[in-house]
């Protein structure tokens, strides 16, 4: 009998991050230990369709191989129906152990299909419903990291109808309270996707508008001059931080084509900085770990201000990129763990996390 435990890795996703999802899939495909693991790949079509994927050279979905999701407490577990036989749905794909989502973005990372996960009792990397849905709305992250005490820029967020009903007064807010030139992105997408700078009043109704491509809801903050750092963190109860990158874009910010095009950004791992900001920094990502209450992984982002030294957090990010060559698994690289052992890392966390919370009573005795 084959021991090996059943891992669902789930990519793609109705999420602009299509295609980042993709890519880091891939790698977590490619690099998971099949002595250990069986690997089923599932790519999530944007259109919320379910295949298959073929686990060679390029993460594809298998022609004729659409699945169907069935979740059940009991008997535990995911089922994935083949659709469509003459006798309707029947299994297909049974007893997976653990999902894997490497999803970014909306329904992904920001606690939808974590909550599928809940539903069906089965264990997966990473945050949980709660934190993952902190993490994915830049609006609230911002609120309780700024409440746990965390230094982050100044920012305020708007509806798109109340921008439509008062754009005025809110761009007059804005430059009021934060100033240009500031920074406009949707509340909760990723990869940099609808984001623009804006230096004066028309660039800012340019700037809401590109945002509003993606999102009803807007933030808008202080743009700051700086160093862009990212620190890794593993782990639950007690997380640790890895050595820190520092991200220097080719463009004026780390956009869209930089973060996906090796050519237009250098990345220093470990970045080059005295002992005492790199400390700050990674105490500050534990904190901000513990403040969202994450779990298995984050990447936390910071500024380091020019000319103050100034600490900021940008952003924690509960589903890191996640290819051989991203960020998130190079700092864990430099921090004596590669790749495979990392997956295997956060598989346990998984586990583990799985196992606590059937510790506690369902039902009142
Ligand atoms: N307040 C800011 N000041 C300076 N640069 C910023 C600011 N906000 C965003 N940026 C730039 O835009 C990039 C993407 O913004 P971020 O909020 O991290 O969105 P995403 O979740 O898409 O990565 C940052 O890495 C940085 O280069
Ligand atoms: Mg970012």
């Amino acid at each position: 009998m084959d021991k090996r435990l059943k891992v669902l890795v789930l990519s793609g996703g109705c999420s602009a991050e299509h295609e980042v999802s993709l890519n880091s899939a891939k790698s977590v495909v490619e690099a998971l230990d099949k002595e250990k693991y069986e690997v089923i790949a599932v790519i999530i079509s944007p259109e919320g369709e379910w295949s298959l994927a073929h686990k060679s050279s390029s993460l594809a979905p298998v022609a004729g191989q659409v699945v169907t999701p069935s979740l059940n407490r009991m008997p535990r577990g995911l089922l994935l129906l083949a659709n469509e036989s003459k006798r309707g749905f029947e299994p297909f794909i049974q007893g997976i152990d653990l999902v894997f989502p490497v999803l970014h973005g909306p329904y992904g990372e920001d606690g939808t299909i974590q909550g599928f996960c809940e539903i069906a009792d089965l264990p997966y990397v990473g945050a949980g419903v709660l934190a993952s849905a902190v993490g994915m709305d830049k609006g609230y992250m911002k609120i309780i990291l700024r409440e746990a005490g965390l230094p982050v820029v100044d920012f305020l967020t708007f509806k798109l109808t109340e921008w439509r009903a008062s754009s005025l007064q809110i761009a007059e807010e804005i430059e009021k309270s934060l100033g240009y030139p500031v920074f406009v992105k949707p509340a909760a997408l990723g990869s940099s996707i609808g984001i623009s700078k804006a230096n004066a009043r028309q660039e800012l109704v340019d700037a809401v508008a590109e945002a509003g491509l993606y999102q009803e809801k807007i933030l808008v903050e202080k743009a700051i001059d700086c160093r862009e750092l990212e620190c890794g963190v593993l782990g639950d109860e007690e997380p640790e931080a890895s050595v820190l990158a520092e991200i220097i874009p080719g463009h004026e910010f780390y956009d869209y084509e930089t973060k996906y095009s090796d050519e237009l950004v250098n990345i220093h791992i470990p970045a080059s900085l005295p002992a005492t900001i790199t400390g700050e920094v990674q105490r500050l990502s534990i904190k901000a770990f513990k403040a969202i209450g994450a779990s298995g992984m984050a990447r936390v982002d910071f500024f380091l201000e020019n000319g103050t030294n100034k600490i900021y957090l940008n952003e924690i990010n509960t589903i890191p990129g996640f290819t051989a060559t991203s960020v998130y698994p190079k700092l864990w690289e430099a921090s004596g763990i590669p790749y495979s052992r990392l997956l295997d890392r956060l598989i346990e966390l998984a586990i583990e996390r799985h196992k606590k919370k059937a510790h506690y009573r369902t039902q009142r005795t």
